[in-house]
């Protein structure tokens, strides 16, 4: 019930500035984010490498107009591959890129801008073996990330995107990256989305996943099982196990701060497990679509707020 609103909220610049300004929401923050620095999501890196997980590494933004900040945010993932690379940690690691964050929302072209960006992104992941994953926003986005992820696999086959199994579209989409060598993030999908592109229901949600997964599945490219419900991964594990599938052609993916037990299980089981770690300081859209999806979540940050 309060998903839409809080969705709202996680938009509007105002509530930004107050909801920031409240100095104990650092705090409860540090449960979903890594923190400020470079030096604090390679330290995580090293903590989840230690019990067998592996890393996709978001340098927090979206929504950017400011070409300024947009060349800032292409350094700080420069820099965080170099320090990956220099503690050992880089080789099969992953950084997740938010095209609103490098450029795309630019007045004058930006998506050539974002293209350029995440180009150079890609190179700095190649030379130290790491690899790229576009995120997805809204739904008024996916056609160009899509189209960007086309043209940046021709340079670099190996790049990734998310797609959201609430888009109509997705299985379809599914259909069309389901080829030799490419890597699909599969999630559920955490925007605020009309009716008439998305599927409200979760139950419709959740069986629009179960398709998407099937096609991913049976195709020949790396799905990768991006939810923290049980349901979903035990269902990941079996349609992967039925298309003879091995822990090094597809993997399962979950939010740093988020059922780490679960995530620990999995790994030790032998299954190749990649947790989601944000770092930065722009956390205020990422952390209010985490209080929105999961009414525990928000009962958390309240909790938080009140013995602080
Ligand atoms: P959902 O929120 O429906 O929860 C289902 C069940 O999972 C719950 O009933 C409970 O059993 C269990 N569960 C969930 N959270 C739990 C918790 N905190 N503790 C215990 N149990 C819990 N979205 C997007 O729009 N674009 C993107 O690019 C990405 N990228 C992305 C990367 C990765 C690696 C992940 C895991 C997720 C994303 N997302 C995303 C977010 C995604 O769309 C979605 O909002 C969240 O993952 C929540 O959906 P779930 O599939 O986890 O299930």
């Amino acid at each position: 019930m309060l998903r839409a609103p809080l969705l709202a909220v996680a938009r509007s610049r105002r509530m930004r500035a107050l909801i920031e300004a409240v100095p104990a929401t650092r705090a409860v923050v540090r449960r979903f984010v890594s923190g400020a620095d470079t030096a604090d999501a390679v330290r995580v890196a090293r903590e989840l490498a230690a019990d067998g997980r592996t890393i996709t590494i978001d340098h927090l933004g979206e929504d950017t107009t400011d070409a300024g900040q947009a060349a800032a945010t292409v350094q700080a993932y420069e820099q965080l591959l170099s320090a990956l690379a220099e503690q050992g940690l880089a080789d099969g690691a992953d950084v997740s890129v938010k095209l609103s964050a490098v450029g795309q929302f630019l007045p004058d072209d930006g998506e050539g801008v974002a293209l350029e960006n995440a180009r150079k992104i890609c190179a700095a992941a190649e030379a130290v073996g790491a690899t790229v994953t576009l995120d997805m926003e809204d739904h008024t986005t996916t056609d160009a990330t899509l189209g960007i992820l086309r043209k940046l696999r021709g340079e670099y086959p190996w790049v990734g995107a998310v797609l959201q199994a609430y888009l109509r579209r997705t299985e379809q989409d599914c259909r069309e990256l389901s080829g030799p060598g490419s890597r699909v993030r599969l999630c559920k999908g955490a925007y605020a989305e009309p009716e008439s592109v998305a599927f409200q229901d979760k139950s419709e949600v959740d069986k629009s996943y179960v398709r998407c997964l099937r096609v991913l599945m049976a195709g020949q490219g790396y799905p990768m099982v991006a939810s923290h419900d049980p349901r979903m991964i035990a269902i990941g594990q079996r349609l992967a196990a039925d298309a003879g599938r091995t822990p090094s052609d597809h993997e399962f993916q979950m939010l740093y701060g988020i059922r780490p037990e679960e995530q620990k299980r999995i790994a030790a089981a032998g299954a190749t497990m990649r947790v989601y770690v944000p770092c930065g300081n722009e956390w205020y859209g990422y952390f209010m679509r985490r209080l929105a999806e999961r009414p525990a979540n928000l009962a958390f940050f309240l909790r938080g707020l009140a013995t602080r």
